[in-house]
């Protein structure tokens, strides 16, 4: 991988920059990239302002949820879209010379939209050109840009062998970036961990705007960043994975179950073994309220949707000895290689080729909001049909019940900034999509999945209420006074990363003491 010589960049910084009060924003930016760089860089041709035609488009390609995709939600004054390595280096110094917050974004996944929204002057630095992704297959080891997608890396793994995997999630179009240092988690958890327990270097540009290794930038800050979100910390340029072993014959199902066809006992059943059941069987369920056969009357659909790394006669097995409730037959059994089980968990039939997971264009785009918490206790049946009640009458919001114990039961909580490990059965996502492109909708809508997280509230973790940070919710940790910075950073660091957020905090203060990487969720530094 190329570097740039930090020294020669500190150097050339140390010289403030002089300006007449006439320029823009712009105009300054641009001036400071291109004395930085070389003029073959042709620099002016990746930088980008509200009146450059292509800026739309560059702004709403990797936008990924229509609710920051209107005329009111606030844009940035500038979008660079670095091609190499000291493009990053530069666009982070010249953006803290001339004091405009950068936000970082690679697959443009956050759920609220935190990666290309502020509400303060900002400057997006869009990673989408770089994406290479170099496999060495001697060492089972793999290089990933973070502006690559998932889908990209499950293809070139699957492309240069069909025993090979990687542990993440299961939407292709997410971004390196911003999944990995959030975590990530996919259907193989239960075996292999998250993406992070499979992270062995990185790449970072740092405040400085030195690039760094693992070695360069110390365990303290590559701890931070398998978990505690990038954007606190610095760019991450690329994460060095190992790749993990898949047999060449995986088995998945999807079974859907109503509360007439006894959802209730089998999702109770489910709370009882899901994270208990052989470390190759990940059975994810969804519950979403549906019509009924009975006209104007609403139940609840649970939809049980798997992955085994195995074949279907061991499935059964499996299934017979640990979860028979379900009731699953060998016809709901379908054998596959991996590279299929990722198109069929991406929604993709069986005979879409894999070349679809290069497709950067998501197949939909929504109105959405996510929420998350952790299930420690089964709930009790009666619980559910009180849930399930609730569910019905609060409207359309469904939740993703995913179930954790395995190799994440193995994994001490401080191992990484990720802290909900054993003890865990599962984890819920609430989810709501909607299309309605009035404002109004969108106050409907997150009233709804907002209501529905507090009925959760008994039924949860508590103290704190632990929460995803990939599962971004701009709801939760805002103080009272919603004044002091620190003190919701404490409220939601705390459910983010438990008993992990004071160590991120004193990395935080370590790297990046100015809080110059920062947004509406990042770590704090200590108050100075
Ligand atoms: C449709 C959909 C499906 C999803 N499925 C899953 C799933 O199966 N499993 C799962 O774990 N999560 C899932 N997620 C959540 C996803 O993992 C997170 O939203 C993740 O942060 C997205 O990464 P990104 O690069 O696409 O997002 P971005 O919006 O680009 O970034 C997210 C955050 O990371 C920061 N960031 C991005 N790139 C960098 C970088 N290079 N250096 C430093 N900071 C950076 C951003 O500033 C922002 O704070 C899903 C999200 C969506 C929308
Ligand atoms: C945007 O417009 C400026 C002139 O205002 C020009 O110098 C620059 O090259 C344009 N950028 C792109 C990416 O086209
Ligand atoms: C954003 O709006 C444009 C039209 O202005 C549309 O083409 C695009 O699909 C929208 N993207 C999202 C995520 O809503
Ligand atoms: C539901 O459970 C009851 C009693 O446990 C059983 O008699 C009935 O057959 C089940 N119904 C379905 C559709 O499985
Ligand atoms: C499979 O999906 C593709 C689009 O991805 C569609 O064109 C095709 O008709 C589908 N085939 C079947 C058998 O459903
Ligand atoms: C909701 O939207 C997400 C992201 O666009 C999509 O992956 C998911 O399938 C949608 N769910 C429903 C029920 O439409």
């Amino acid at each position: 991988m190329e570097m740039a010589s930090p020294i020669l960049l500190f150097f050339l910084f140390l010289f403030p920059i002089s300006l007449a009060a006439s320029d823009s924003p712009y105009d300054t930016f641009l001036q400071c990239l291109t004395d930085h760089s070389n003029p073959s860089d042709q620099i002016s041709s990746i930088v980008y302002n509200p009146s450059n035609t292509s800026y739309t488009t560059v702004l709403q390609s990797y936008i990924r949820n229509a609710r920051f995709n209107r005329s009111t939600t606030p844009k940035p004054v500038i979008i660079v879209t670095p091609l190499q390595i000291t493009h990053v280096q530069i666009a982070v110094l010249c953006s803290k010379s001339i004091g405009i917050q950068l936000k970082i974004r690679s697959g443009g996944h956050d759920y609220d939209g935190i990666s290309y929204v502020s509400d303060v002057p900002f400057i997006i630095l869009d990673m989408f050109n770089l994406r290479s992704i170099t496999i060495d297959m001697a060492s089972e080891t793999a290089w990933v840009q973070a502006g690559a997608t998932l889908g990209e890396l499950y293809y070139k793994i699957a492309k240069t062998s069909n025993v090979h995997g990687f542990p993440a999630g299961v939407c292709p179009t997410v971004g390196v970036g911003g999944h990995l240092s959030g975590g990530g988690y996919g259907n193989m958890l239960r075996k292999y961990g998250l993406s992070v327990d499979n992270v062995l270097d990185a790449q970072i540009v740092n405040v400085n705007g030195q690039v760094l290794d693992r070695k360069g930038m110390g365990e303290d800050l590559f701890w931070a960043i398998r978990g505690g979100g990038g954007a606190s910390f610095g760019v991450v340029l690329s994460y060095k994975i190992g790749l993990v072993p898949v047999p060449e014959t995986v088995t998945v199902f999807r079974v859907e179950k109503t509360l007439e066809q006894n959802a209730t006992d089998i999702v109770y059943r489910w709370l009882n073994v899901a994270d208990k059941l052989d470390n190759d069987l990940f059975i994810r369920v969804l519950l979403q309220p549906v019509n009924s056969n009975v006209k104007g009357v609403k139940t609840i659909r649970a939809s049980f949707i798997s992955m085994f790394l195995g074949d279907a006669q061991r499935l059964m097995e499996v299934m017979k000895n640990g979860f028979p409730e379900l009731g699953l037959k060998i016809e709901d059994c379908m054998e596959m290689s991996w590279i299929q089980s990722v198109l069929y968990w991406a929604n993709y039939n069986s005979t879409t080729a894999p070349e679809v997971l290069l497709s950067r264009i998501p197949d939909s785009v929504n109105f959405l909001k996510r929420k998350s918490d952790y299930i420690q206790t089964p709930i009790s049946k009666d619980g559910l049909e009180w849930i399930w009640k609730k569910m019905i009458e609060t409207g359309k919001t469904g939740f993703v019940f995913n179930p954790y114990g395995g190799k994440m039961s193995e994994i001490p909580a401080s191992e990484t900034p990720f802290p909900h490990r054993a003890g865990n059965i599962c984890k819920v996502q609430y989810s709501v999509n909607w299309s309605d492109e009035a404002e109004d909708a969108d106050k409907n809508y997150m009233n709804q999945i907002r209501r529905l997280y507090s009925y959760m509230t008994p039924f949860v973790s508590k103290s704190p209420r632990g929460a995803f940070l990939n599962y971004r919710d701009l709801d939760i940790g805002v103080t009272d006074n919603g004044k002091d910075r620190y003190e919701d950073g404490v409220v939601y660091g705390q459910k983010y990363f438990m008993g992990n957020f004071d160590r991120l905090v004193k990395v935080k203060s370590m790297v990046d003491p100015e809080n110059f990487f920062r947004n509406e969720q990042s770590i704090p530094p200590f108050p100075s």
